[in-house]
């Protein structure tokens, strides 16, 4: 496989379904250039920042983990509110060079693959944010992946996701793979179920259709 394409875009996701390398490859020929790397907007998402903004409680000492981190503004939008912080990325080159952006931070910096975690980090989170990070996996491992992060909950913790959203029956030419409203059934049947789901449709800020969407564990 030429580590420069997308196995998305070469009909390999079989053989390559996470896209490993192909991440890998963006953060390495970016050369630390932010605007070569199309998702970093170094800022915080707007629905993300929106919605740390309005907790009536804060999230003042919450344990949040925050999946897919990339270049690390989300996560600290997080840590400027006074929770504790994890952050992890499959591509080691990605949690480098967020931690040399933010040399004084206060989040925990890792590098891990959402499909194998630590054990210890098993039901530790108050709160599980993940941004543009579940559209940008295959839809055969978005089950496995929900399930993943149910695991990680706390037994009061939410979920929030922040991802493009489609109709049911738009056709996608992804990655990115915007997430269909069958992806709440999905969370359902993987023991998530919605606190609050947002459709929001496209403004300037945002460009386009999202979901923001709270979810706990079912029962
Ligand atoms: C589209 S980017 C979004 C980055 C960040 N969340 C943001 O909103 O700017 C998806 C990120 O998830 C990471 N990623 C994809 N699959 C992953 C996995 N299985 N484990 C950990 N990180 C993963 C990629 O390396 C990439 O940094």
């Amino acid at each position: 496989m030429k580590l420069s394409l997308d196995p998305a875009m070469q009909g390999a996701l079989a053989e390559d379904s996470k896209r490993q390398e192909w991440f890998e490859t963006v953060y390495s020929k970016a050369q630390e250039d932010p605007a070569r790397v199309p998702w970093a907007n170094l800022s915080a998402h707007p629905l993300t920042e929106a919605f740390v903004k309005t907790q009536v409680r804060g999230i003042d000492g919450l344990r949040v983990l925050d999946i897919g981190c990339g270049l690390g503004d989300n996560a600290e939008c997080f840590a400027a509110e006074g929770a504790q912080v994890t952050a992890f990325d499959f591509v080691a080159q990605a949690v480098e060079w967020a931690k040399r952006r933010f040399p004084q931070t206060k989040v925990a910096y890792r590098q891990a693959d959402l499909f194998a975690l630590p054990e210890e980090w098993r039901g530790q989170f108050d709160l599980v944010h993940e941004c543009y990070t579940l559209q940008a996996i295959s839809v055969a491992l978005i089950p496995q992946a929900l399930g993943i992060l149910r695991d990680l909950l706390a037994p009061d913790g939410k979920l929030l996701i922040v991802a493009r959203a489609r109709a049911e029956d738009e056709e996608v030419s992804g990655p990115p793979w915007p997430l269909p409203p069958s992806v709440f059934d999905i969370a359902k049947a993987q023991g998530l179920e919605p606190v609050v789901i947002e459709d929001i449709a496209a403004t300037e800020r945002i460009g386009r259709r999202h979901w923001r969407a709270v979810l706990k564990r079912a029962g």
